[in-house]
């Protein structure tokens, strides 16, 4: 007898569930160290697995570390799991985090990544450029060649409200296709409005280049004809005036 389409839709998301949450386990068994002090969690729901798995371990060993949010999201998990909430603004300047956990919307060959799906980019930008390591937890769907691949939303972009029409034409003549002022949720008229109180576009492009496609001949990645690397788009973007923060996470493997 043959699965119906809403059984095999069942079981794919029971599938995408265990990989998150196989993949959130095995990260904290490999990354944490009893010896960490400060640690970085991320937003997301592969996060919410990786917070399920810190609050299991040994409560002698997880009382003595501090963990520090990248937005609402995960302060409240932070919270509701009993773990010890900090910020990274109460961190010494001269202290990395240990570790820094968080998810992604895809993740390249180089280990480049694009995030902000949820919204939270720009505090998780922050976290993981303060963390010694960053690991990201990321399941069999998010792994592709080029960014822009199987993440056909486009990239997200926090940027300033005033200066979101403006952005979006900047990003149309650079070639992006149709980007996109992110909506509120279901229900909710009105754009959504990040913890910092900006907005979201969303700015798909083609596939994103990587210094191993211009070894391998292939022409183009400084914009020709809307065709980018990772490096020169995200540096075109961030001197985009009004935008904040880029989704674009890279260079950093
Ligand atoms: C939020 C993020 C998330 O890490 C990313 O969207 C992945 O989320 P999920 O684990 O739910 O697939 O960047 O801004």
């Amino acid at each position: 007898m043959s699965m119906s389409t809403a059984e095999s839709t069942k079981q794919e998301a029971a599938l995408v569930e265990s990989s998150k949450k196989a993949a959130a386990y095995q990260a904290v068994k490999d990354y944490l160290k009893p010896e960490y002090r400060h640690v970085g969690i991320g937003s997301g729901s592969t996060v919410v697995y990786v917070v399920e798995a810190i609050a299991e371990l040994d409560r002698d060993i997880t009382s003595k570390m501090a963990f520090y949010p990248t937005g609402e999201q995960s302060r409240q998990l932070i919270l509701n799991a009993g773990l010890r909430l900090s910020y990274i603004e109460d961190l010494p300047i001269d202290r990395a985090l240990d570790v820094a956990f968080d998810g992604a919307d895809e993740v390249d060959d180089d280990l480049n990544l694009i995030k902000g799906g949820g919204a939270c980019l720009m505090q998780e930008k922050i976290v993981a450029t303060s963390a010694t390591k960053f690991v990201c937890v990321a399941d069999f769907r998010k792994i592709s060649p080029r960014l822009g691949t199987n993440w056909k939303k486009g990239i997200p972009i926090e940027v300033l409200p005033m200066a979101a029409e403006r952005v979006l034409l900047e990003l149309k003549e650079i070639g992006s296709q149709e980007p996109r002022i992110r909506s509120g949720l279901p229900g909710k008229a009105g754009p959504i409005v990040t913890d910092n109180g900006m907005l979201i576009i969303d700015a798909p492009f083609p596939p994103l280049l990587l210094p191993k496609d211009k070894e391998s001949g292939v022409k183009g990645g400084n914009g020709e004809d809307g065709v980018w690397s990772v490096d020169a788009l995200a540096q075109r973007l961030i001197n985009i005036v009004g935008i904040a923060e880029i989704g674009l996470f890279h260079g950093h493997n």
